[in-house]
């Protein structure tokens, strides 16, 4: 994921760049030189002149030093809040002056309505307008029990709403703080970019509220994250598209002994083929896939390359791990072989796919804690004197 800048602590809240160079500072370095600090400093460097003159120096830099503090202390009382808005309560959650709006990203968490953190919680029950953005991923609650531990009713933002209609969220976030919450992390394996860079463009603030991600709680099966190379996408197939990109990138991943973990597809407020063509917005029941789904999709994709002659990249018999409802009361994990993964029972969505690369030993014992036959783990392959591939 890109970023648009390394945050460093104090620059948790993020302000247009256009502001950054209006009150010419730099970003991520120090906080900005408000206009008072920077008098502060031109008083100082009349010191130079004061020095020529033949006055002391050491007289003349404490009497600059006081002069610059008295101007910071009443340019805080009465300086423009514009100015000082994009640092407010910068490592602090405090309540912040009226006039000055914000736009936050708020993760939600993995599991359900109670896994939002403090800071999250304390924003939208500040906020004046709440957005639940409804496509990316899913909790095991819905709408209405987020509402009723919230305290806040949450306006439902589909992929419409957020790429084409952003302006109407950005417009309330001009007048009014405006939450968008994001299941798991707003910035874990999801793009909202697109928002928060035409958020800066109208000159909003904004601020992140971070949570747990799929991205980092896959660690929960025993693998180590830092094990893991690029994350997929495993799309639905359809009759007439049938992708097989990601295996490619599978391949890439197992050469370089790198766990790859796969995210599954999601299809909400889709169409049907004759409602599009009819221009009917009728809708078909979401849809989340399995990892019976994925692992079918790969084992036939194993064996069209097989049929091929190609040397494969993974088998039937490669170790995958199989994770249902992260985070919640009654999250699934399951180790086994490709093929197992076809049909083990892991229940209701969501589901992620991990396809192994080299083992770590201790990776090994955790994975024999989620095995579905521990004899799978049993007979793998010495890569080199540490670590093992099935
Ligand atoms: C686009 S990602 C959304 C990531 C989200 N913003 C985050 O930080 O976790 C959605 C995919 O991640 C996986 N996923 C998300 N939450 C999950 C969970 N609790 N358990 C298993 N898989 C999950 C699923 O494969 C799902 O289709």
């Amino acid at each position: 994921m890109r970023t648009l800048s390394s945050p460093t602590p104090r620059d948790i809240v993020h302000t247009p760049t256009s502001e950054a160079q209006k009150y010419g500072y730099q970003k991520n370095t120090e906080p900005p030189l408000l206009p008072s600090v920077v008098k502060g400093r031109r008083a100082s460097c009349s010191a130079t002149a004061w020095r020529r003159a033949g006055l002391q120096v050491g007289s003349v830099t404490a009497a600059s030093l006081l002069l610059g503090s008295v101007y910071w202390r009443l340019a805080r009382a009465t300086s423009d809040r514009r100015i000082r808005s994009p640092f407010r309560g910068s490592g602090s959650h405090a309540p912040h002056p009226a006039d000055t709006s914000m736009l936050y990203l708020v993760g939600l968490g993995l599991g359900d309505a109670t896994d939002i953190t403090v800071k999250g919680l304390e924003v939208i029950k500040q906020c004046s307008r709440v957005y639940l953005e409804s496509y990316t991923s899913i909790l095991t609650v819905g709408k209405e029990a987020l509402e009723e531990f919230y305290g806040k009713e949450l306006l439902l933002a589909d992929r419409e709403t957020v790429e084409q209609e952003s302006d109407d969220i950005l417009k309330a976030a001009g007048d009014s703080d405006v939450a968008f919450l994001v299941v798991g992390d707003p910035f874990g394996a999801t793009t909202h970019s697109d928002l928060v860079l035409r958020a800066v463009k109208a000159g909003i603030p904004y601020r992140v509220i971070h949570n747990a991600s799929i991205m980092n709680a896959v660690g929960c099966c025993g693998l180590q994250l830092y094990n893991f190379g690029e994350t997929i996408s495993i799309v639905f197939w359809t009759d007439t598209w049938k992708p097989e990109s990601f295996y490619d990138k599978i391949k890439k991943n197992r050469q370089n002994g790198m766990h790859t973990l796969c995210l599954l597809d999601i299809k909400v407020k889709e169409q049907s083929y004759e409602n599009l063509m009819r221009g009917k917005k009728i809708y078909e029941p979401p849809r989340y896939m399995s990892v019976n789904q994925a692992a079918e999709q790969l084992l036939e994709i194993v064996k069209n390359r097989r049929d091929r002659g190609e040397e494969l990249a993974i088998t039937e018999k490669t170790i995958c791990v199989g994770l249902a409802r992260v985070g919640a009361a009654d999250q699934k994990i399951a180790a086994g072989t490709l093929q197992q993964m076809g049909t083990v029972e892991l229940s209701g969505p969501l589901h992620s796919l991990i396809i192994t690369g080299c083992m770590h030993p201790l990776e090994i014992d955790m994975l024999k804690l989620f095995a579905i036959e521990e004899s799978c783990l049993d007979n793998l392959t010495m890569s080199d004197s540490s670590t093992y591939f099935s």
